[in-house]
């Protein structure tokens, strides 16, 4: 969780000045974080770059606390509403500072209707990669192409700038659908893209120059030894207690599983792991024992498949299969942290899973749930330890390459914990658990059989609830559509379908269809995120 400055006191100040200090710097830069999915992404940009970023509330930060703390920069972020309808709140006196201000999407559409351009909704929006065609260039886009792709997630757009002060608007770019994607106002620069997700290839660059070149920043601070950091802080934290890790054997528990046995050498005997079965892919356990059996950990794998079949009976909604699977997953640690006296419950969550779930910052600005991740919120009765929570998958990775986690475990494809519930539409039964975890193994049997597991962030399968007319040897039949996806992508927070080749495809629908009596179909999902998300619930 990052800290949100919310007031600009004297012991603010002072801590601001002493993190100046260590950081041997003067320069500060404020990002105003209005809501959107992606604003960690832009505090991590800011942080590869080396410079000190705060993250401020929106709703409590006023022109006159940011005099006080005099950044050289300011970013504001995008956000879920509309700035002609429900604006979010903002001191815009901020903007008349005459301090560099970068607005991306929701923030540029802010500090354009300040200065007077007209912000509607557009008849045709943008969702996914396009085309950004500069038409004018400036620092902002230096070193970029003239012809970019940039993820762009918008519904309003800047059209009129006819109450503009003359001489000083500038539209730097277009896309297909938004004529004025990018511009500049004295000090003021806006993108209606998102410069902070990878898709944006250019954003490391924009952000580049939005901080060095139009900011003058001239301090980058060595970056720190994130993982020593967090080993420190997590033997601080449990002491001489004891500790239970939720293990999935996906890479974030991996990555926390190595943290803990740095941080609790000597008294390894102090930490338990529990692997929860039942919902997992067919091939999960084995790679935890793997991994992490053989007495290289306390590991304990339960069995909890009957109690997810009967917390989920009949029970159709994917929020509503979410929280049933959310509450067996809780008694099962619960009861397991009470067996081991654990004083602590340890989870891999990640920002993506608090950040999605409708969390993250504590600001005033609102935050759309697009899913109730598993691990979220869950008020277990002893402390939670969540030393990923301020990380995405690649940089959650990066922290488990640094303290040697073995790559098998880094590489392995992200899996949400609900696991297959969340891949199967409809109530879940005996039945459509096993169909869901067999087409599941297929299909990464084969892209491990083809060369193509590492070259693919994420797949899975789809098992609907629709039937489809099939024919099988001279017997009409009905059989179950499936969908399969396969995505790119690096920290989960945007992703894009695959490229795989055709004879791939033939090879896992065969096998498919052949050996899983009950499969009709078989289709492929093409749409990324956004729009859709990459689970299907
Ligand atoms: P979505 O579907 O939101 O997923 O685009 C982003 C990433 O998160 C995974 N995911 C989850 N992971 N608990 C998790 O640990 C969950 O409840 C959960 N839901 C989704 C998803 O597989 C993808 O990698």
């Amino acid at each position: 969780m990052i800290r949100t400055l919310g007031k600009v006191d004297e012991q603010v100040l002072r801590e601001i000045a002493e993190e100046k200090k260590i950081r041997r710097t003067r320069e500060v830069f404020l990002l105003f974080s209005l809501g959107s999915q992606f604003d960690h992404l832009i505090a991590m940009a800011m942080a590869k770059l080396g410079v000190f970023c705060l993250v401020a509330d929106p709703a409590r930060i006023t022109a006159e606390d940011v005099k006080k703390i005099m950044p050289i920069g300011i970013i504001l972020s995008g956000g879920p509403v509309s700035v002609y309808k429900d604006p979010p709140p903002f001191d815009e006196r901020i903007f008349d500072l005459g301090i560099p201000v970068l607005g991306i999407c929701l923030g540029f559409q802010l500090w354009a209707q300040h200065v007077g351009c007209r912000v509607v909704a557009s008849d045709k929006r943008e969702f996914g990669v396009h085309n950004l065609t500069i038409v004018s260039r400036r620092q902002l886009f230096d070193g970029c192409s003239s012809i970019m792709p940039v993820l762009q997630n918008h519904g309003d757009k800047i059209v009129s700038v006819s109450d503009v002060e003359p001489g000083f608007f500038i539209n730097l770019g277009k896309t297909e659908n938004a004529p004025i994607s990018t511009a500049n106002f004295k000090h003021l620069w806006g993108v209606q893209f998102h410069p902070e997700v990878t898709e944006t290839k250019s954003g490391p660059q924009i952000f580049e120059n939005f901080c060095f070149k139009i900011c003058n920043a001239r301090d980058r601070f060595p970056a720190k030894d994130v993982a020593q950091k967090k080993i420190a802080d997590l033997r601080q934290q449990i002491g001489g207690k004891k500790v239970l890790l939720a293990l999935s054997g996906g890479s974030d528990s991996s990555v926390v599983a190595y943290l803990l046995k740095r941080a609790m050498v000597g008294r390894l005997e102090q930490m338990r792991a529990v692997y929860i079965k039942g919902i997992d892919r067919p091939d999960d356990e084995i790679h935890v024992l793997e991994n992490f059996g053989n007495k290289r950990f306390d590991l304990r794998i339960v069995d909890a498949t009957k109690k997810f079949l009967e917390a989920l009976t009949g029970i159709e909604n994917g929020h509503e299969k979410r929280v049933a699977m959310r509450g067996v997953y809780k008694s099962v640690l619960e009861e397991e942290a009470r067996k081991f006296n654990a004083s602590f419950i340890a989870q891999g969550t990640l920002h993506t899973d608090t950040s999605e779930s409708g969390g993250g910052y504590d600001t005033g600005a609102a935050k759309a749930r697009i899913k109730l991740h598993h691990n979220v919120g869950l008020g277990f009765s002893v402390p939670e330890l969540l030393p990923l929570s301020d990380q995405v998958k690649d940089t959650g990775r990066d922290i488990g390459r640094a303290i040697g986690v073995p790559e098998v475990l880094l590489a392995r494809h992200p899996f949400p914990g609900p696991g297959v519930i969340v891949r199967t539409e409809g109530a879940i039964t005996a039945d459509k658990l096993r169909i869901a975890r067999q087409l599941d193994g297929i299909f990464i049997e084969e892209l491990r059989r083809a060369g193509l597991y590492e070259k693919v962030w994420q797949a899975g399968v789809w098992l609907s609830a629709s039937k489809t007319t099939c024919t099988k040897g001279d017997d009409a039949a009905t059989g179950c559509l499936v969908v399969l996806w396969a995505v790119s992508s690096v920290n989960g927070f945007t992703a894009q379908a695959s490229r795989l080749p055709d004879d791939f495809w033939d090879r896992v629908d065969q096998r498919m269809t052949d050996e899983v009596p009950e499969v009709g179909c078989v289709c492929i999902r093409r749409t990324g995120k956004p729009p859709a998300t990459i689970e299907f619930e």
